[in-house]
């Protein structure tokens, strides 16, 4: 059975009490329970986790090395700035797709730049809760490629 990591950055524990009016009113624990009911129908084991610390998630990120087939990452604002993040990813190798509640590109302009998206097989941004459904789709036609 394939397993994927969903990794959850700063303040996305906050989800449906921090600013619903861009990132919606559903929690982070009722997206989680959707996304274990879609890896389920799709026979994937799916294992979640969420650190407000950068160094948390960049351990997490190493943990994923033989373990996790895919990461599925949203790296809340560590998206803009952290080339360490973004490090973590290229070094071990584990394909990620990087998600987005809010349209980064419509919003800010600093949210306009991840660092991170250029070492993930692709971005999604923009959906909602919804980001994280496509997002681990893409990440599973992503796993089905050769060589991935
Ligand atoms: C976010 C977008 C980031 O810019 C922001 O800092 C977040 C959430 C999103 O899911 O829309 O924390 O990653």
């Amino acid at each position: 059975m394939k397993s994927i990591w969903v990794i959850n950055g700063p303040n996305l524990n906050l989800l449906g009490i921090r600013e619903p009016g861009i990132y919606g009113s559903l929690s982070l624990q009722s997206i989680e329970d959707h996304l274990r009911k879609v890896a389920d129908n799709a026979g994937i084991d799916i294992t979640f986790y969420q650190s407000n610390h950068e160094g948390a998630i960049i351990d997490r990120i190493h943990e994923a090395m033989g373990q996790a087939d895919g990461i599925l990452l949203n790296p809340g604002a560590l998206t803009h700035y952290s080339y360490a993040v973004r490090d973590a990813i290229s070094s071990v190798k584990v394909p990620t797709v990087e998600v987005h509640l809010s349209n980064i590109h419509a919003r800010e302009s600093f949210r306009h730049t991840s660092v991170i998206a250029p070492v993930c097989a692709g971005q999604i941004s923009g959906f909602g809760a919804t980001s994280y459904e496509l997002g681990f789709h893409a990440l599973l036609d992503v796993l089905e490629r050769p060589n991935s």
